[in-house]
């Protein structure tokens, strides 16, 4: 009986945890980058474990289709994001790059 309520708090734990990692499904380009994408690429977009993503940036050069490629299925140390994030969410942090780098 003690190992079957053990794994049941196992369980409530993980879901619990689970919806606090959650972001929300309106959450905006900029709370997006925040909670997924700063750790490597900086907060202010300056690059760390990733490249620079901001203005003047090589990135901020590369066609719309490649990034949002990139973010949706990674590339080399780069996650993809395919299962975190949908369609919208992934087009949201793209149009915050790039109101960030300025470009179009
Ligand atoms: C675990 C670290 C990590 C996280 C988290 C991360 N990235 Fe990256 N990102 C990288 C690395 C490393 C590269 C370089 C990949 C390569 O060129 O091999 C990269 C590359 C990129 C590129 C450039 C693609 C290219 O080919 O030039 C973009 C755009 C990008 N990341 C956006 C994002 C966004 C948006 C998020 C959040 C949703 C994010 N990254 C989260 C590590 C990360």
């Amino acid at each position: 009986m003690r190992i079957v309520k053990t794994i049941i708090f196992v369980l409530v734990v993980m879901v619990l945890a689970g919806c606090t990692t959650n972001l929300e499904v309106d959450a905006s380009g900029p709370e997006i980058y925040s909670a997924l994408c700063s750790r490597c690429h900086a907060g202010d977009l300056s690059g760390g474990v990733g490249p620079a993503l901001g203005a003047g940036s090589e990135v901020a050069g590369q066609p719309d289709a490649y990034l949002i490629q990139t973010i949706t299925s990674g590339l080399g140390r780069m996650p993809a994001f395919r299962n975190t994030l949908t369609e919208e969410q992934i087009r949201r942090v793209f149009d915050y790059l790039r109101s960030v780098q300025g470009s179009t």
